[in-house]
């Protein structure tokens, strides 16, 4: 597994599969499918001892339990100068403290500060502000980015679930002013959600940002596992237990299903193979953000960018997956653009150093 990628623009080295540790400890929001300490043990060896090394928590995972579990783990493996540890701060630890949550300063530093302790490391490779809280300045975000990097307690910064202006905004600032630049930006993608692609994709491109890609296997739905019941799914694994807040499934997300199940045994290949092997190798994704709940399941996934998707069997997955365009994207695409720029007027034409905007599905 070893595919790794520069993160961004950046001098930043990411395996293009980082190992999620959401479901690492049973406590907090997660607990319905969390896994103990020992159960976790066997995946995280399984994805260092071959090669991986971008692995992501967050103060909110299972209550805190994911970055103690993670600490453990990798003191025992004693590898933590290999690994690019990632973590994210937002979410409220004390809800009668109004300055223990969102994205301030105040509460950037002490979620630092509680990070590190747990995970016993004394930096962390990557920080993420985990969610856009609707009120926190972002030069203050980006000001507190580049002092904890000047500290000595973050190598870089980066954002997650974050409007795409909000994104934009923060890397011309940090670009303006000489500070830590965003060199990653964490956002729902896979099969089952291309949403990104309007907005995100190109802006990533264009301004230096490689996107990780989150739930790459929408929860487990894209490796086939599951079959539909009524409204609903069954299957062993967390999207047939009633208890947990499962993404929406919907006659989209099976017609989805169908197809990639069709491409992935016409390729040979497990349907989590070429779902996570689609989603990295698209337009701007730098990694793709998956879990796994045994040893089992993130062997068979390491295998994914072992093989090339043929043009047509993309095609089929692209098809059958399109995102609606947004009214106004249409507008952008070659087809409406031929309108907008004179037909001898090509890319070629731009003086040396211009950088064209990105259009969607455009090569990456
Ligand atoms: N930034 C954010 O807001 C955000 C939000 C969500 C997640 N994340 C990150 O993304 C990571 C992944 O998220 P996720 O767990 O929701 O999504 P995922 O990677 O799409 O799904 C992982 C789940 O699918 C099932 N699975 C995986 N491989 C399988 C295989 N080969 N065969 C059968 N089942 C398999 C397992 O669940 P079961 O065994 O239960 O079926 C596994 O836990 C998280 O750990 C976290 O680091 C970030």
């Amino acid at each position: 597994m070893n595919h790794y990628y520069l993160l961004g623009r950046s001098g930043l080295r990411v395996s293009r599969l980082a190992l999620g540790t959401m479901n690492f400890g049973t406590g907090g929001w997660h607990a319905a499918y969390g896994k103990t300490e020992e159960e976790s043990e066997p995946i995280f060896r399984r994805y260092v001892e071959s090669g991986g090394n971008f692995i992501d928590t967050a103060d909110f995972y299972t209550a805190g339990e994911s970055e103690r579990i993670l600490g453990r783990l990798i003191a025992r493996a004693g590898n933590r100068d290999r690994l690019v540890l990632t973590s994210k701060y937002t979410n409220s630890v004390d809800p009668s403290d109004p300055n223990a949550s969102g994205n301030g300063r105040k509460h950037m530093i002490r979620a630092v500060e509680a990070s590190l302790k747990r995970l016993g490391t004394d930096h962390l490779d990557l920080y993420l502000l985990h969610t856009w809280d609707r009120i926190t300045p972002v030069e203050e975000v980006v000001r507190t980015f580049d002092d904890l990097v000047r500290a000595g307690k973050i190598r870089y910064a980066g954002l997650s679930d974050v409007p795409a202006w909000y994104a934009a905004r923060a890397q011309s600032y940090a670009e303006a002013h000489a500070l830590t630049p965003m060199v990653t930006l964490q956002l729902p993608y896979g099969l089952t959600m291309r949403d990104v692609e309007h907005e995100y994709a190109p802006m990533a491109q264009n301004l230096g940002i490689g996107l990780t890609a989150w739930s790459p296997l929408g929860g487990g739905i894209l490796t086939g596992k599951y079959q539909r019941a009524g409204q609903g799914v069954v299957g062993e694994g967390r999207l047939g237990d009633p208890g947990v807040a499962a993404p929406k499934i919907d006659d989209n997300t099976w017609r989805i299903v169908g197809a990639l199940e069709e491409v992935a045994e016409g390729l040979g290949r497990p349907m989590a193979q070429v779902a996570l092997n689609w989603v990295v190798t698209q337009p701007g994704v730098a990694s793709a953000v998956a879990g796994a709940s045994s040893e089992k399941q993130l062997a068979g996934n390491l295998a994914a960018l072992d093989f090339e998707i043929p043009a047509d069997a993309r095609r089929r997955l692209d098809e059958a997956s399109a995102p609606r365009t947004p009214q106004l994207y249409s507008m952008f695409t070659p087809e409406y653009q031929a309108m907008v720029v004179s037909p001898g007027l090509s890319i070629g034409d731009k003086p040396a150093g211009y950088a064209p905007p990105v259009l969607n599905g455009a090569g990456s």
